[in-house]
């Protein structure tokens, strides 16, 4: 057994819908989650940047003596799990193999689209991963920057979603896709107007939920579970804005965030 927090960060505010998924399936779990909000976003930066941008996240939260990390970032993910697994002994989970194995037993056409930043989808993470596991698997990746900014400015539910969706999807609406992996942290807050576009027979992925069920079963094989039954706490770190995110994020997670500080990550 182990109390102490498990650690999550993201480029921003999207994590959260990492961070919900994990509270709904660990409710004893406390948790620290930090927002690159100043860095926002990585998914137009190089490798290599988000490689050191990734392990800065890390040390952050290790100096907040987390017992294991999600990248709840899909970018980091793609581009620096390798790499963070190789330089820290702590767990480490991303969200593309979670979100590999539950696009495979989501489709049954094996006509896959697969959304994302830049970043990811030319790293063809998720498109790999996909295939390693079912090579029947035809891919498609379709990368849509927009999306980040739209969520970060709340504007998820307006006519700029709808016609920022429609022109980017129009190439998986061609290909008759029947499962949509929503391969960024922003896209599940865009859920309604994508399933929208797409068409309702459409399955969208949510990597996070399948991340959430193998974060409990890497803690529970390490016997790392929390075995307190009090109400968690959860403290939320930004390098930016801490304001932007209490409101957006309090959106996202239909509560108030209480606990937040701004903090400088990079020396
Ligand atoms: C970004 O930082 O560009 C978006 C986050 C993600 O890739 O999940």
């Amino acid at each position: 057994m182990d109390n102490r927090p498990i650690g999550i960060f993201d480029s921003g505010i999207g994590g959260l819908t990492v961070l919900k998924e994990i509270s709904e399936q660990l409710p004893h779990e406390n948790i620290i989650y930090f927002g690159d909000t100043a860095r926002i976003p990585y998914g137009t930066k190089s490798k290599e940047t988000v490689i050191k941008y990734a392990f800065q996240c890390i040390k952050f939260l290790l100096s907040k003596d987390v017992k294991a990390i999600v990248i709840a970032c899909n970018t980091a993910s793609a581009l620096a799990y390798e790499e963070a697994l190789k330089e820290f002994k702590v767990p480490i989970l991303g969200v593309i193999q979670p979100g590999a194995r539950a696009t495979n037993s989501t489709t049954r056409n094996n006509k896959i689209g697969v959304i994302g930043t830049t970043s990811t989808i030319n790293s063809y993470a998720y498109q790999n991963s996909i295939r390693a596991l079912n090579k029947n698997a035809e891919v498609i990746g379709v990368a849509c920057p927009l999306f980040v900014q739209i969520v970060e400015d709340g504007w998820e539910d307006t006519d700029v979603a709808m016609i920022t969706a429609e022109k980017y999807l129009l190439e998986l609406k061609e290909h008759e896709i029947d499962t949509l992996v929503l391969g960024c942290t922003h896209y599940p807050i865009l859920r309604y107007t994508l399933s929208k576009v797409v068409g309702e027979k459409v399955s969208l992925v949510n990597p996070a939920f399948e991340t959430a069920k193998e974060i409990k079963s890497l803690l529970k094989q390490k016997d790392l579970l929390s075995d307190k039954m009090e109400k968690p706490v959860y403290k939320y770190f930004v390098s930016d804005d801490p304001e932007k995110f209490r409101r957006i994020g309090g959106n996202i997670m239909n509560k108030n965030i209480l606990s937040i500080e701004k903090v400088d990550i990079e020396n």
